[in-house]
């Protein structure tokens, strides 16, 4: 029930009969078609401008004689405009067939098999050991989670990974300063806030007595050297973090399918710069070895310090090229600040340089813009960092509040509340295009009637109440009661869902689904308040029923597809 291609393949037929003898069209007609603004312009154009020259004939001309050639049970009429063909659909048929097509598997609507056996790598979330999981990692982890839903509905199989922060001579540092001052206790009921308070402690200690710095670094290099006691602290303060980042995770539905984070490559970077200097990319720069990118533009890579450690791009290099050899993947995407936008350049290219080819198309920096709350930059609310996990139960707090005054009757309202200002929070997030910069207000995001997760929610709920109350179907659904305008708005949204599934995953770009949700949520309100879904004439009960049916299972789609739940009453 594809009725792009549907029209596409008609409109090949057209051509091949009005125009037998024409050479050189283009072939893909399905990528031409247009939707039109406007639902009285058509369902589909076709623009004939593309035709002109292999055809050699003006665009309008071509327009009319394709019209005379047309002749459809599925197409009811079509007009010429200016150069475009516009198809007007069989308003009934096109209802019967959709309404046949998405009922015959209604949870599969909007997946295909485009993926099928391809593999995506998604390294996303990827916070950082002893720091707090706060706003600045939020979209990176609900853009994740939704492309990988995205990326698994569309038949790929997906790999993803929180590729953690947990390297460097800041945990020698922590573990110095825990054998000085730590308490394990402290460690355990304080978590993250406990050990950032022993590595501020760290730095003031040093100032006055720098040989500390000395043993902070030989703190660090046992944890390199593998040794016994180090390893067990370092270890625990990365559960202690993620036992926090864990409770984020629950709430929000998040899964991974591995943690192997920058201390997990430290033994594959050896490799990585031995090879770099196979291959004579590495050059010394004041004791320090580098990748020299300016003939590219950008300024060098650095692969080791002075003193022989490694950095962030050698653990990504090393990173890459286990996870080509170890999933061998057709696509790797790294969903991380556009402030990284540079490293990500940099580290494509000497993948590039290093003779693998794939990092120039496989490997994909997806960026996205900063978060601000209440129109304040995320790290400074009144000196504080605004904290996920608190943000979060805000959120749940605020719903909770809501629905205690709209529906002070519902059950388990605690879940629903769950469901709701996470929802609002997620949904906040994926509403706009990822690049852009966002800013967080409350009464924005927990409004029931704007463009929200609560909305979409509640109309979700709507059709679930609309569906509980039905009478029992007592005859075949009549098609011809939803050929007006506001059923077929609907019908064309709901029948263009696989295409903006399939488009968001092409583009990552989760708010393409968000927004196609959204507008399937607003046409069902308008037919519900336009038209009456229980009829006296059984046929047409029927058949609006089955309108309802559908629009709630592909809200239900949308809503998870970008993270949310669907409460079936609130
Ligand atoms: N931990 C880093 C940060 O918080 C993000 C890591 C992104 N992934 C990567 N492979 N570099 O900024």
């Amino acid at each position: 029930m594809d009725m792009r291609q549907r029209i596409a393949d008609l409109a090949g037929e057209m051509l091949r009969a009005a125009f037998p003898e024409a050479q050189g069209l283009p072939e893909d007609l399905a990528a031409l078609l247009e939707v039109p603004p406007e639902q009285s312009m058509g369902d589909y154009a076709f623009p004939c401008f593309k035709l002109s020259k292999a055809l050699r004939m003006g665009p309008p001309m071509i327009a009319q004689k394709l019209a005379a050639a047309v002749e459809k049970p599925e197409i009811a009429r079509v007009e010429c405009v200016g150069g475009y063909l516009n198809f007007f659909f069989n308003r009934e048929n096109f209802a019967r067939e959709l309404m046949n097509a998405i009922m015959a598997a209604p949870e599969k609507w909007g997946s295909s098999q485009d993926g099928q056996g391809k593999t995506v790598c998604m390294d996303y979330s990827s916070i950082n050991i002893a720091k707090r999981f706060h706003l600045g990692h939020l979209s990176t982890t609900v853009i994740g989670n939704s492309l990988k839903r995205i990326y698994d509905f569309q038949g790929w199989k997906t790999v993803s990974i929180n590729h953690l922060g947990d390297w460097g001579t800041q945990f020698g540092k922590m573990i110095c300063a825990y054998k000085k001052w730590g308490d394990k206790e402290a460690v355990e009921k304080g978590g993250v806030d406990e050990m950032t308070r022993l590595y501020v402690r760290f730095g003031q200690e040093a100032e006055k007595n720098p040989t500390l710095e000395d043993e902070g670094r030989a703190w660090f290099k046992k944890i390199e050297e593998g040794d016994k006691e180090a390893l067990e602290i370092f270890q625990w303060f990365k559960e202690v973090t993620l036992k926090d980042a864990m409770k984020v995770y629950d709430v929000l539905d998040v899964h991974f399918d591995s943690y192997a984070g920058e201390s997990f490559y430290a033994d594959k970077t050896g490799r990585v710069v031995e090879e770099l200097e196979q291959k004579g990319l590495l050059k010394d720069s004041d004791g320090a070895k580098i990748v020299d990118l300016e003939e590219y533009g950008m300024p060098p890579c650095l692969i080791l310090k002075s003193d022989g450690a490694t950095l962030y791009h050698t653990r990504d290099l090393a990173a890459a090229i286990y996870r080509k050899e170890t999933y061998h993947f057709d696509q790797c995407l790294y969903i991380v600040a556009y402030q990284q936008d540079l490293h990500f350049k940099q580290l494509f290219k000497v993948l590039e340089l290093m003779g693998y080819d794939w990092a120039r198309d496989q490997c994909k920096h997806v960026a996205f813009g900063m978060v601000s709350y209440e129109g304040q930059a995320m790290a400074t609310r009144k000196g504080h960092v605004v904290l996920l996990d608190e943000l979060l139960t805000r959120a749940q707090e605020k719903a909770l509040g809501i629905i205690n005054e709209k529906s002070p009757n519902l059950e388990n309202k605690e879940e629903v509340a769950r469901q709701v200002g996470v929802g609002a929070v997620v949904y906040a997030t994926l509403q706009n295009n990822r690049i852009k910069d966002i800013d967080f207000w409350w009464d924005r995001a927990l409004n029931f009637d704007g463009e929200t997760g609560p909305y979409v929610q509640y109309t979700f709920a709507r059709c679930c109440s609309v569906l509980r109350k039905a009478p029992e179907i007592t005859a075949a659904p009549d098609y011809a009661s939803l050929t007006d305008d506001e059923a077929q708005a609907l019908l064309r949204l709901l029948s263009r869902f696989p295409e903006t599934v399939a488009e968001a995953c092409l583009r990552n770009e989760p708010s393409i689904v968000t927004r196609a949700t959204t507008e399937i949520a607003k046409a069902y309100n308008k037919y519900y308040y336009e038209h009456r879904i229980l009829d006296d004439d059984a046929g047409a009960t029927a058949a609006r029923l089955e309108l309802t049916r559908a629009t709630r299972q592909v809200i239900k789609t949308g809503l998870y597809l970008i993270g949310l739940d669907a409460p079936e009453r609130m």
